[in-house]
C-alpha cells in the first residue's frame, strides 16, 4: 500500500467517519471543509444536504438515478450555440423564476422583474426612437409601445438602454428561423432620451411553445403539462448607477396567463394592449389604421457605484 502520508497536495478529509446511509450528507460535508472559498462551500454543504435528503425521502433506486443522469446527458447534449436546455429545464422547473425574484425584490414601486429566458443569446441591433422591430413584415397586428424609465424617486433615467426581443407571428424567435426571417429581427436596442422616454413599433406578441423536441419536452409530456408561454415581449432596461432590470410585457386577454410554461407571469406586468382607430395618429408614427398601444413604464433601482 502507497504511504501517502507525507504528500503535500490536497486530500479528502475523512474526520466525517465511514461512509453510512444515515449520516451521507453529514459525512460528505466533512470532506467539504477545505473548501476556501466560504460562499461555494455553503452552496456545495447545502447541496449535498439536500441532494442526500432527496435520494432517501423517495427510496431512488439505483434504476431511476442511471435514468435521471440519461435525462441530464441529453439535456446537456441538446446544448448549442442557439439552443440551451439547461435554462430551459430550470424554467419549467420553476427554478429560474424563484432565483429571479429572490435575488430581485420588488420592494416600493420598483417594476417587477421575471425570467430572461433561452433566446437572448444575439445582441439586439441598436435602433432609433420610433422604429420598427419587425423588419419581416410576416404578419401580427401592429402595435406601439411606449414607456418611461424613471427611479424610485420618479426621477427620469436618461439615457437608459432599453433592450427588447420578442418572438414573431408563428411564435418563433430569429435565431430558431435562420434564413427565414432578416437576421435579428424583433430586436432593437434602443437609447431613452432625456426624460427617460421610449418608444417604438412591433407587432403584438403571440403566445408560443417553448421547444419540445428534446428532454423537456418529454418532461412536460411526461407529466400532462402543456409547454405554451403566454404573449410576451422581453425588456432589459440597464444604465450606469442602476440596477439592471430583466422583465416582460405581457399582453392582457391572452391565453396562458395563469398557467405559464416557466410561471414568468406577475400581474404588475399585464398591459393592455388597447386598439387606436385614428388614421392621423397611426400616420405620425408610420403606423396603419388601426393599431394597438402598450404603454410601460419602468421603474428602476438606483445602486451606488461605490465612487
Ligand atoms: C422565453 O420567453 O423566451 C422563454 C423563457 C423560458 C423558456 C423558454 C422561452
Ligand atoms: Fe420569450
Amino acid at each position: 500500500m502507497t504511504d501517502r502520508s507525507q504528500d503535500s497536495g490536497p486530500t479528502t478529509p475523512t474526520a466525517g467517519g465511514p461512509f453510512t446511509a444515515e449520516r451521507s450528507a453529514e459525512i460528505v460535508a466533512a470532506s467539504l471543509a477545505g473548501t476556501t472559498d466560504d460562499r461555494l462551500r455553503r452552496i456545495l454543504t447545502s447541496l449535498v444536504r439536500h441532494a442526500h435528503a432527496f435520494v432517501k425521502d423517495v427510496g431512488l433506486t439505483s434504476d431511476e438515478w442511471a435514468a435521471g443522469i440519461r435525462f441530464l446527458t441529453e439535456t446537456g447534449q441538446k446544448c448549442d450555440a442557439t439552443r440551451q436546455e439547461f435554462i430551459l429545464l430550470s424554467d419549467v422547473l420553476g427554478v429560474s423564476m424563484l432565483v429571479e425574484t429572490l435575488d430581485n425584490p420588488a420592494e416600493g414601486r420598483l417594476t417587477e422583474s421575471t425570467v430572461e429566458g433561452p433566446f437572448h443569446l444575439v445582441d439586439s441591433p441598436p435602433r432609433a426612437l420610433g422604429d420598427s422591430l419587425d423588419e419581416a413584415a410576416q404578419g401580427g397586428e401592429p402595435c406601439l409601445v411606449t414607456g418611461q424609465v424613471t427611479d424610485e424617486g420618479g426621477t427620469p433615467v436618461a439615457g437608459a438602454r432599453v433592450d427588447v426581443w420578442q418572438a414573431d407571428a408563428t411564435g418563433h424567435y430569429d435565431v430558431q428561423r435562420p434564413g427565414e426571417v432578416p437576421d435579428r429581427n424583433l430586436r432593437g436596442l434602443f437609447t431613452a432620451d432625456a426624460d427617460g422616454r421610449f418608444w417604438f413599433r412591433t407587432v403584438v406578441p403571440s403566445s408560443y411553445p417553448v421547444p419540445v423536441d428534446g428532454p423537456v419536452g418529454r418532461l412536460l409530456d411526461a407529466t400532462g403539462r402543456h409547454p405554451h408561454r403566454a404573449a410576451h415581449l422581453h425588456v432589459q432596461v440597464s444604465a450606469p448607477g442602476v440596477r439592471t432590470l430583466t422583465t416582460h410585457l405581457f399582453v392582457e386577454g391572452t391565453p396562458y396567463l395563469d398557467s405559464d410554461v416557466v410561471f414568468g407571469v406577475k400581474e404588475s406586468l399585464v398591459r393592455t394592449f388597447a386598439r387606436v382607430d385614428d388614421p392621423a395618429v397611426a400616420a405620425e408614427h408610420g403606423l396603419p389604421s388601426p393599431y394597438r398601444h402598450a404603454d410601460f413604464p419602468v421603474t428602476v433601482r438606483r445602486e451606488a457605484t461605490g465612487d
